[in-house]
């Protein structure tokens, strides 16, 4: 699908235009799956929400859910989905609440179950005819949904390079997420062509979106830009007291070939302020450190001004 440029001009220029009223939010909702879960959290210790909700002085709002996908209708899973569930939550929420929707920031990070193991894509497990771009679809849609309800401010974060994390590099070892026999190349260079193409489609449908939308301001948040920079710039980011790493993470869970239940417990790890030297937590989830700096930036998007994202009205 081609967009015409003009769109593109008109939508920087009215970025410019309105970034002066972005200090006036109030409130962060925030969906997605385990990469934004702030009860059952995924980095080992507290997740980018509170830290962001905290730096930027708003009121969190957190409805993410740990192995969420983006719907039930497109890769089924038993976490609860942002569409059939997460939303619906906040809608519940809603009709209970002072909250200005004009003041409130909705947040949407989603993609990593899908396009992953365990009912995804990269595993063949998703619903026959399903590819990334229905995943994509959905994605993007859950951006109009939003609007119909009320919202007016989103902050879209695209998947990040998953084909650096443990999980699905080329090096990888078999893991809590992923004990079974697999070709490691290939799983990297595939995983790189769901995320790439599926950040590509969804850049070109939310800025295709955005002026169907009135009154909506939506930026594009680069997750993907942002960790592959810290994946080969760490010392930018990371600051812990053991020497830096990307590649491995805080927690190895190794499991023998076919060994072991999925998810089960895997040894402490790194410890203490060691801990922050990490880009992962585990095989697939950021450390706590990347998740400061996912918060650091979002909150300098909230105030209109993060070089990893983009403002489209
Ligand atoms: C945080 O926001 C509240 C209002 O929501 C305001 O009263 C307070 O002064 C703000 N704090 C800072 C440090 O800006
Ligand atoms: C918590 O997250 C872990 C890792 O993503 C997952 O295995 C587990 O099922 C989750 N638990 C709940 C109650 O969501
Ligand atoms: C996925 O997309 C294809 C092609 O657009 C469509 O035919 C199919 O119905 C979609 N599947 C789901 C589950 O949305
Ligand atoms: C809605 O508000 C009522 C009255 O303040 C409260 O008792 C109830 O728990 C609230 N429900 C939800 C779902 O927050
Ligand atoms: C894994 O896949 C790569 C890329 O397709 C291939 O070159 C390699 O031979 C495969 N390795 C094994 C052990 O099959
Ligand atoms: C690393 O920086 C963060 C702020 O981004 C800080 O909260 C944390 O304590 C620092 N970690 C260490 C080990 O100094
Ligand atoms: C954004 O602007 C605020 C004040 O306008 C400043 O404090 C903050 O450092 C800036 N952040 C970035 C990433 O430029």
């Amino acid at each position: 699908m081609l967009v015409p440029a003009y769109l593109f001009v008109a939508s920087s220029l009215l970025s410019v235009t309105v970034a002066g009223s972005f200090s006036r939010f109030t409130d962060l909702v925030t969906f997605g799956d385990s990469f934004t879960d702030t009860e059952n959290v995924s980095d080992g210790g507290v997740a980018w929400p509170v830290y962001a909700a905290g730096y930027a002085n708003v009121t969190l709002h957190p409805f993410a859910r740990s192995g969420a996908t983006c719907s039930r209708a497109v890769t089924p899973r038993t976490a609860p989905p942002v569409k059939e569930s997460q939303i619906p939550a906040f809608q519940k929420t809603l009709k209970n609440t002072t909250l200005s929707l004009e003041q409130t920031v909705f947040t949407v990070w989603i993609g990593t179950n899908d396009v992953g193991t365990q009912g995804g894509l990269i595993t063949g497990d998703a619903p026959r005819g399903v590819t990334i771009v229905n995943v994509t679809e959905c994605a993007v849609n859950l951006v109009s949904t939003m609007y119909d309800l009320g919202a007016r401010n989103f902050i879209f974060m695209n998947m990040i390079p998953l084909e650096l994390t443990p999980l699905y590099s080329s090096d990888g070892h078999p893991n809590r997420y992923w004990r079974f026999q697999r070709n490691t190349t290939e799983w990297s260079i595939f995983m790189n062509e769901l995320v790439s193409s599926g950040n590509a489609l969804s850049s070109l449908l939310l800025r295709t979106l955005a002026p169907r939308l009135p009154g909506a301001s939506i930026a594009i948040f680069d997750s993907h830009a942002l960790f592959a920079d810290m994946y080969v710039n760490p010392g930018a980011y990371l600051n812990g007291t053991a020497p830096l790493e990307v590649k491995t993470s805080v927690r190895q869970c190794d499991h023998e070939l076919g060994g072991g239940p999925v998810g089960g417990a895997c040894p402490p790890g790194a410890e203490g302020s060691d801990r922050d030297s990490f880009l992962w937590f585990d095989e697939l989830h950021p450390s706590e450190q990347a998740h400061r700096v996912v918060a650091r930036e979002i909150a300098a998007t909230m105030q209109g001004n993060s070089t990893w994202a983009t403002w489209y009205s």
